[in-house]
């Protein structure tokens, strides 16, 4: 990709009009906070998908420790990890209603309550990080700060998955608008679809990146080489819509 593409996207995402990061991310902590909301039910007590069993199993070679697994919720990925014999391992949440969660999974695990957008750990430790659902969990503007900050955690040669969801799913599309029309990334998520009610508060901000090239321009702009791209295989029956990544910091 030509830098001068890449530019042009990083500069047009700079340029929208964007939803406060600190006020997506209270929206966001919000909801996953409350452990009895479906987001937290769902996320609690779960068993891995298939995307991430084949990041483990595939890149076994080049994944070491330390591991941090940010927005770890109840642990799983965490599990999938320590199950390889990796150590020491650590799990980030915004939501501390995970932690004992995510604990009694993994007891010898590091975990605790922090944001993404300002990560509770020294420059330069993790040499592998995996963020799988979680950096669609801000606005745009906010997806250049957390993989800036997964970037700054992380080691030279570190190995970065990531895992997105990149478009409202068709369940969803009642529930959801853009920020703003000229915005192409940023989404405001509503508990009711917005024909029964226009005037609601939105409950959640995401950022839809649309496709691999785009995500692949963000990653390569946060210092990240792609490694592997792919569409997430997930549970059919959710159907839901992910781009994983594997990537290697390079600066
Ligand atoms: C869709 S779940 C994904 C959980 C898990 N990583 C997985 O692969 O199933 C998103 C998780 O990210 C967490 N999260 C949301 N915003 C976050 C933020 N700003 N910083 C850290 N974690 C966040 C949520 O609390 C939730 O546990």
């Amino acid at each position: 990709m030509p830098a001068q593409d890449q530019n042009d996207l990083i500069s047009r995402i700079e340029s929208w009009p964007d939803f406060p990061i600190e006020e997506a991310h209270k929206l966001n902590r919000n909801r996953w906070s409350d452990i009895n909301s479906p987001n937290a039910q769902k996320f609690s007590h779960r068993e891995p998908e298939e995307d991430i069993i084949n990041f483990f199993d595939n890149f076994g070679s080049v994944i070491q420790a330390p591991l941090l697994d940010l927005g770890c919720a109840g642990g799983h990925n965490l599990e999938v990890a320590y199950k390889r014999g990796i150590f020491p391992l650590y799990g980030v949440d915004i939501s501390s209603a995970f932690v004992s969660d995510a604990l009694a999974r993994v007891p010898s695990a590091e975990v605790r309550a922090g944001d993404m957008k300002n990560l509770p750990y020294e420059d330069n430790y993790f040499r592998t990080i995996v963020a799988r659902g979680v950096f669609h969990l801000t606005t745009a503007n906010g997806l250049l700060v957390v993989l800036g900050e997964a970037n700054r955690v992380m080691t030279s040669s570190g190995i970065l998955y990531v895992m997105v969801r990149h478009l409202p799913d068709e369940d969803e599309k009642p529930r959801v608008r853009k920020f703003d029309e000229g915005n192409k990334f940023t989404y405001l998520v509503y508990e009711n679809p917005l024909s029964e009610n226009p005037n609601q508060n939105p409950i959640m901000v995401r950022n839809y990146v649309q496709n691999q090239e785009n995500l692949r321009e963000i990653l390569l702009y946060s210092g990240f080489k792609i490694l592997e791209m792919g569409n997430a295989k997930q549970n059919p029956e959710r159907n839901r819509k992910g781009i994983y990544t594997v990537c290697e910091k390079i600066f």
